[in-house]
């Protein structure tokens, strides 16, 4: 047998339900609602067993491939909480707003952004025709305050976007790491949202997280370091989907450009919520380097090691969502594949097997045969310290098979009565359920060839 290539499909494949993935990820652990005991939180998430593999294995790759793979890229990982002063410079006190309408008949509350033209004009609800009120500004920063001492307590916020820490850590990490221009920080971390309509699961909500690329170039060569990492943002979103025809680039309108951002492309997802905007490529040109020097007094500009030339660097940012990533992937990833024999649909999530949360079930045909039992357990043992592995014993092999195929696990391995002749199991792929015999000492590299990132 040989691995299965993701398998690319054409849009005439349905686009799956939101609701089906939201089941899903409750049913089986991968998300649930924070808070549920208390009725919730609208906007915010808790990610459990399954849902923390798949999210380490999401970061880790991005994080392997953005920094271990680029001799010109460090990480830094930047505190939440950051001086008020940060969002003054930055621009966010000022202009990270949203202008919202309600509906003054059925109460509906809408982005003026998101709404059709039309609507906007005639000013109609879109959901009931009713009339819309008078737009207001809402300011997306959420507020915090440092110290005790009522009086003496300093607003601050919850970080808006991830970004700024690099921006403020920028000249520590180039006097104590020797990196020169042209060279990236990178970053994956929390940033919060006040937002109006926070919803469809984890594509809007108002605690996500954030993986950044900033990277400082001299502006002559803005263009060519842009069109690069533009590439190569979509390379890596392609490669880990099934539908590839469902990615494209979008560029930003001169009217939706954010206040940092001289030009902009989105490298967007089509899913049943339409096309949406999955990641940001953002020429960010001087504007945070500039404003971090004027507001805190401190020169960030670079000297040229070599020419001598000093100059505030340009910058070229990436920014996508790691939460976003996670549904988008679940959604690419789901199939109800109907079962010839008529019974069941088979529910399989076809994801990479470099980001599947678990890698390899473990399951002896029998769980009343000790030695079957045994066996499983010693070869459980072995790969536990490679990969995430599970061990189960619980049904017939049939439906442990269809277990795992729900969760995306892309091996399950069965220890049968042959195995306790020859010292072989049978493996089982996933995606084309084919089985092949393999012996027990073999396994290890086997499955490490197909699960390792390269
Ligand atoms: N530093 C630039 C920046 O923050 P952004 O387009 O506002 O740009 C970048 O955000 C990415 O963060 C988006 O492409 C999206 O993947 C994710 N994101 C933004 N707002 C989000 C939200 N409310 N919930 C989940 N993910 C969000």
């Amino acid at each position: 047998m040989t691995q299965v290539e993701s398998k690319t499909t054409s849009n005439d494949t349905p686009f799956v339900p939101i609701e089906k993935i939201v089941a899903l990820c409750k049913r089986r652990g991968f998300v649930y609602p924070n808070s549920e005991i208390y009725g919730g939180v609208s906007g915010i998430y808790d990610f459990g067993p399954l849902g923390v593999e798949l999210r380490n294995n999401i970061r880790r790759y991005w994080w392997w491939s953005m920094v271990q793979l680029h001799d010109n890229v460090v990480g830094i990982e930047g505190a939440i909480i950051t001086h008020p002063k940060v969002w003054e410079a930055s621009g966010h006190v000022e202009n990270f707003v949203d202008r919202l309408v309600d509906c003054k008949n059925c109460k509906r509350r809408f982005r003026i952004d998101h709404l059709p033209e039309e609507n906007v004009l005639q000013n109609k609800c879109p959901a009931c025709g009713g009339e819309l009120t008078e737009p207001r500004r809402f300011n997306l920063l959420m507020e915090t305050y440092l110290g005790v001492v009522e009086g003496e307590r300093m607003k601050t916020y919850l970080r808006g976007e991830a970004c700024q820490n690099i921006y403020l850590d920028y000249d520590n990490v180039v006097k104590s790491s020797r990196v020169q221009i042209p060279f990236g920080i990178c970053q994956i971390g929390k940033a919060f949202r006040n937002e109006v309509t926070p919803g469809n699961f984890l594509f809007r909500q108002r605690e996500f997280e954030q993986w950044d690329l900033q990277f400082f170039v001299h502006p002559s060569e803005m263009q060519q370091w842009f069109d690069f990492w533009k590439e190569k943002r979509f390379e890596w979103y392609m490669g880990l989907l099934n539908h590839k025809d469902r990615l494209h680039f979008r560029e930003h309108g001169k009217d939706e450009l954010a206040h940092y951002a001289k030009q902009a492309f989105d490298i967007e997802y089509q899913t049943i919520l339409g096309w949406q905007e999955w990641e940001g490529i953002h020429w960010r040109q001087d504007w945070d380097l500039s404003r971090h020097g004027e507001y805190s007094g401190h020169d960030l500009s670079y000297s040229d090691p070599i020419t001598k030339e000093r100059y505030i660097p340009w910058i070229v940012e990436t920014s996508g969502g790691v939460d976003r990533t996670f549904l988008n992937l679940l959604l690419d990833a789901y199939e109800e594949e109907p079962d010839p024999s008529g019974k069941e649909a088979r529910t399989v999530l076809r994801l990479h097997p470099t980001i599947a949360p678990v890698k390899v079930a473990v399951l002896p045909l029998q769980k009343n045969k000790e030695e079957l039992v045994s066996t499983a357990k010693s070869i459980h043992h072995t790969l536990r310290r490679l990969m995430v592995t599970q061990y189960d014993d619980v049904a017939n092999i049939g439906r442990r098979y269809r277990r795992q195929d729900e969760i995306g696990t892309p091996y399950c391995v069965t220890i049968d009565f042959q195995t306790l002749d020859d010292q072989t199991v049978t493996l089982r792929e996933r995606d084309s359920m084919a089985q092949i015999r393999l012996p027990i000492a073999e396994l290890p590299m086997y499955l490490l060839e197909r699960i390792t990132w390269r």
